[in-house]
């Protein structure tokens, strides 16, 4: 089945527009990232590795490919025309029917709902338009935003990855909890 991927999602507060391999996209991007370092770091490996535009180009170049190939789907989120982060779906899976959700927001956008509404959206086209049938979203058991949205977007705890992700901010091996939501609890 060929899957049609939409271009923009749109939600009460938030626009999601697909993330496009565009200079000036990753102009847009990559400010953000640059001023949200201490915000992201603890997080994920890169922003570290993202060190000029150039580099966020390329990223979305390579993210391009494998959305070509069906596999992964971004979205930055804008509020008013401003952008304030990105939420993806990857490695998406078409036999299993699987996937993963990703997010980030800018610090000075958090606590305001604002990603709770973004998965929403996303899970929507997910089990609607996507035909997936299991979504996961994984998280460092101690990123408690990060876990509270998935725990607040009705996703069920299903365990914990133990030691299963080297951080080299937190130079240890961290552990890593993971909550799904099926088509069949979705409504
Ligand atoms: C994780 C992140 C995207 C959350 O975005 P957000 O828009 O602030 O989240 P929401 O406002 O939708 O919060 C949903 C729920 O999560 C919990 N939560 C969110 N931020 C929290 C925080 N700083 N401390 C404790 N609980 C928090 C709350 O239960 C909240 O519901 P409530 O506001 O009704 O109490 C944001 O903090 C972020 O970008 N963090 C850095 C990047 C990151 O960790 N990404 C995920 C990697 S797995």
């Amino acid at each position: 089945m060929k899957i049609k991927f939409k271009n923009q999602l749109n939600g009460k507060r938030l626009t999601l527009k697909r993330t496009r391999p565009s200079l000036k996209m990753a102009e847009v991007m990559f400010k953000v990232i640059d001023e949200n370092r201490i915000h992201l770091e603890p997080w994920f490996p890169w922003p570290k590795q993202t060190q000029k535009i150039e580099d966020s180009l390329k990223y979305l170049f390579d993210k391009e490919e494998k959305t070509v190939q069906g596999k992964q789907l971004e979205y930055g989120l804008f509020v008013n025309l401003k952008y304030i982060g990105n939420i993806s779906i990857f490695d998406i899976h078409r036999e299993n029917k699987s996937a993963e959700i990703g997010y980030w927001l800018s610090s000075a956008q958090t606590r305001k709902g604002y990603m709770t509404e973004a998965v929403k959206i996303l899970e929507k086209e997910a089990f609607e338009n996507l035909d997936l049938n299991r979504v996961q979203i994984k998280c460092d058991e101690e990123n408690v935003a990060s876990c509270g949205v998935a725990t607040k977007c009705g996703f069920t705890y299903e365990g914990t990855f133990r030691e299963d992700d080297y951080s080299e901010y937190f130079n240890d091996f961290r552990n890593t909890s993971v909550f799904s939501k099926l088509k069949s609890e979705y409504q």
